[in-house]
């Protein structure tokens, strides 16, 4: 298909900061309203392809039926069995690529190969989870966030490693207006030019960023605690790195610092007994499979505002 607009890409949340609320009540809309979502087709004879250099069940399962669900077709591209990396540059990939597909999603380890394939292809690119940033996890938990708001008397707080889906719920979770009150042990905190992003939304809502390496400090009268594994994956090499949080997992004391109605909060996998005790996560205040549901969602209103904005355009209104 060809742009009369700029193509968007998403390399990270903010890169959609102004269009964020409405991509998020539009993947309410598809989630709520079946009989519209059954006939809304706007991938409708394009395919999307997905390369994977790491593994996924989530992504690759949501992308897959999510673009089947809006008349697409999802072709999936495992980095063992492509050229990419092996005998052909990201460039090339790109380039080849785009005289193929109407849009690409791409996990990748260094997130440089994930711009750069943005930048060599002339169709939407979609960050699907690099070493920096996992905006389509945020998006879905902001969507989470935004259904249950009723409940949400307290900041979101973070347990865990300054990594990538820490960047993008930041991001997001400011954009939105939310406070922000990450713990991470000394040493692993987030990147401090994505950092200094969110700082720059927090200023025009109103939205407050507070850093500290004391868990119970982030978790105290907190709405949200959300964690994740303390060793992303591509990180297994880095010596000694679990041993740094001691004392940061999520388990039933810690949360008792919380507001009752707390949520709880992983982009899963989870690794229980380690970031995330059975308790908390089997617990009532777990939304962690609403979480992991509305990747599809919201992937699928993404898509839609991506690759066909002309259909998004036409349909913006109608909710
Ligand atoms: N949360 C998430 O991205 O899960 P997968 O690694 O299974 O895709
Ligand atoms: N931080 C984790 C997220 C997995 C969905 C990782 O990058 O491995």
């Amino acid at each position: 298909m060809s742009y009369d607009i700029e193509k968007r890409d998403l390399m990270a949340i903010d890169d959609f900061q102004e269009d964020l609320p409405e991509i998020i009540n539009w993947a309410i809309n598809l989630k709520n309203d079946e009989d519209f979502s059954d006939s809304f087709k706007p991938l409708e004879g394009m395919t999307i392809g997905s390369i994977y250099e790491k593994p996924s069940t989530r992504t690759r399962v949501s992308f897959e039926v999510g673009v089947n669900k809006l008349g697409g077709q999802p072709l999936t591209l495992l980095a063992n069995d492509i050229q990419l990396g092996k005998s052909e540059s990201v460039s090339d990939t790109a380039a080849v690529l785009s005289r193929y597909l109407d849009g690409i999603t791409y996990r990748c380890f260094k997130h440089s190969d994930a711009q750069l394939l943005a930048s060599s292809a002339t169709i939407p690119v979609i960050n699907a989870l690099s070493d920096m940033h996992h905006p389509c996890q945020a998006a879905a938990d902001l969507m989470v966030i935004t259904e249950n708001k009723k409940d949400l008397n307290g900041h979101i707080s973070w347990v865990g490693d300054g990594n990538n889906v820490l960047h993008d719920l930041l991001l997001a979770g400011v954009s939105l207006g939310h406070d922000v009150k990450y713990a991470t042990p000394e040493g692993m905190e987030p990147n401090r030019e994505v950092i200094g992003r969110a700082e720059k939304i927090a200023k025009q809502t109103g939205a407050e960023i507070t850093a500290t390496n004391d868990p119970v400090e982030a978790v105290s009268d907190a709405g949200v605690i959300y964690t994740d594994i303390f060793v992303s994956m591509g990180e297994e090499h880095i010596k000694d790195k679990f041993a740094a949080f001691d004392g940061f997992q999520v388990n039933e004391e810690l949360v008792s610092n919380a507001k009752d109605n707390y949520l709880f909060m992983h982009c899963l996998p989870a690794h229980r007994g380690e970031e995330v005790t059975d308790a908390v996560i089997d617990s009532k205040n777990s939304i962690v499979f609403d979480q992991a549901e509305n990747r599809m969602w919201a992937q699928m209103s993404l898509l839609t505002y991506m690759c066909n904005p002309i259909a998004w355009e036409a349909y913006r209104d109608l909710y």
